[in-house]
C-alpha cells in the first residue's frame, strides 16, 4: 500500500467538483499542476469520472474503479509510495478512510448544487496545514495541502 494517498481535487467555493456525473471539467485552472504532481504516479478515478476525460493521462498508471472493486485491495495491488485519487464524488469517499493527504485548489465559481467532494456520507476528520501551492497568481488561485490526521 502506498504511504501517501492524496486526494486531489479543484473546488467551487460551495465545496461541489461539478454540477453533475457527466459534466466535461472545463473551469478547472489547475490542469498543468495536476500534471506535474502526478506524473510518474499511479492515478486513480471513478467510472463516471473516466468517461468524462478528453485526453488520456500519459505517462500515469490510471486505475479505473467500479461499484464492485474494493479499494483496499486496490492499493494494496500498487507499489509506487505515492498514489493519487482524482475523483470524482463518489470515488473519493471510498477512498476516503485510506487517505493520508488532501490536495484541494478552490476555484472562484458557486454552483449551487452538485456533486459534492465527497458525495457519499464520511465520518469527520481533522485537517493538518502541510503547504500551499501557487496555481495562478493573476486569479489569485493557490493549492491547499494538508495532511489528515489519523485518530
Ligand atoms: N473538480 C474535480 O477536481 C473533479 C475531479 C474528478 C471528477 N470530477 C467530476 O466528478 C463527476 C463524476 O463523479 P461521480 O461521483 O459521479 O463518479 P465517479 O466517482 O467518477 O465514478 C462513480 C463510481 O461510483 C460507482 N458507483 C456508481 N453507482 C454506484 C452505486 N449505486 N453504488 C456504489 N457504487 C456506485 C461506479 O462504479 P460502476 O463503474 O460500477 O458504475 C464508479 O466507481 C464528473 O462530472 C467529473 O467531471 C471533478
Amino acid at each position: 500500500m502506498p504511504s501517501e494517498i492524496i486526494l486531489i481535487a479543484a473546488v467551487t467555493v460551495d465545496g461541489f467538483i461539478a454540477r453533475h456525473s457527466n459534466e466535461i471539467t472545463t473551469w478547472t485552472k489547475d490542469l498543468p499542476l495536476f500534471k506535474k504532481q502526478t506524473m510518474g504516479f499511479p492515478v486513480i478515478m471513478g467510472s463516471n469520472t473516466h468517461k468524462t476525460l478528453i485526453n488520456e493521462l500519459k505517462g500515469r498508471e490510471v486505475i479505473v474503479t467500479h461499484r464492485d472493486d474494493n479499494p483496499k485491495s486496490i492499493l494494496e495491488s500498487i507499489s509506487s509510495k505515492k498514489c493519487f485519487i482524482a475523483g470524482g464524488g463518489k470515488t473519493y469517499s471510498r477512498f476516503y478512510p485510506f487517505l493520508t493527504d488532501l490536495y484541494i485548489t478552490p476555484h472562484p465559481y458557486v454552483f449551487g448544487s452538485g456533486i459534492s467532494l465527497f458525495s457519499d456520507k464520511i465520518n469527520e476528520s481533522q485537517l493538518i496545514f502541510k503547504k500551499l501551492v501557487e496555481v495562478s497568481k493573476k486569479s489569485g488561485m493557490l493549492q491547499y495541502q494538508y495532511k489528515i490526521q489519523k485518530p
